[in-house]
């Protein structure tokens, strides 16, 4: 479950990013963020990585607490989860494989595991002919699906996408997302920050809306709970 109680972000610039959010996250959900841009999405998902610290208020994410968290603990606490950035953060001077065999490697899998296991994560993004190829012999949309590999190579219990479709065709994007479904119903919790509302409507899924750093509408498939009343 990830929790937040009360929690605000301010940035050393004095902008303030988040203001008193509160939010429940159950274990195997499926949950899109979505908002305008600036409206605090991907901060909310740094505090959840602790990429970024809360200026205030509580943060509690499988059992860890992140307010007290040691900074050594951090680097640990990260690779329990599958995490897909917005500048998709691939390493330059890397192939493909090698870019999603150091994820493996980190969590110690053996050169065997790696074999068999990258060349089938590349497989359900269509990127297993460009294994050997560096990222700057890539597609925007390709570089985004090395990233969307990596996250999901070590079977992470929470996935955490920013705009993992933001640079894919609406085909591509639609197999991604459903791609992402499949995963959550093995009982991976996954967070998706999506500006693109055409490919999210088609699931059935719990979306989030901020705005100006509020929670502004919070809905699932079953009940519509518009929170903008109970803001003021
Ligand atoms: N490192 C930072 N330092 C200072 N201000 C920041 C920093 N990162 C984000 N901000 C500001 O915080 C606010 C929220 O930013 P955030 O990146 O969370 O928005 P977003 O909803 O993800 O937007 P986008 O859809 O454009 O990615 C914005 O006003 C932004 O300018
Ligand atoms: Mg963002």
């Amino acid at each position: 479950m990830i929790k937040f109680n009360n929690v605000s972000k301010v940035y050393p610039n004095s902008v303030t990013a988040l203001k008193s959010i509160n939010l429940t996250i159950n274990t195997g959900e499926f949950v899109f963020i979505t908002g305008a841009s600036g409206s605090g999405k991907s901060t909310l998902l740094k505090l959840i990585m602790k990429e970024e610290e809360a200026s205030s208020g509580k943060i509690r994410v499988f059992g860890s607490d992140l307010i007290s968290m040691k900074k050594k603990k951090i680097p640990f606490y990260r690779r329990t989860m599958g995490i897909v950035f917005q500048d998709f953060r691939i390493i330059e001077n890397m192939t493909v494989f090698q870019n999603v065999e150091l994820v493996m490697r980190v969590v110690g899998a053996s050169s065997r595991a790696i074999r068999k296991r990258v060349p089938y994560v590349l497989s359900l993004f269509s990127m297993e002919d460009k294994a050997d190829r560096y990222p700057r012999e890539l597609s925007g949309g390709e570089k985004q699906r090395v990233g969307l590999a990596r996250a999901l190579v070590n079977n992470p219990n929470l996935i955490i996408a920013d705009e993992p479709t933001g640079n894919i065709d609406p085909s591509m994007s639609y197999e991604i997302m459903d791609l992402l479904a499949q995963i959550n119903k093995r009982g991976t919790t996954v967070l998706v920050v999506t500006h693109d509302m055409s490919v999210a409507s088609k699931f059935d899924f719990r979306t989030i809306e901020i705005n100006k750093g509020n929670i502004t509408s919070d809905t699932s498939s079953k009940s519509k709970v518009n929170v903008q009343n109970f803001l003021n």
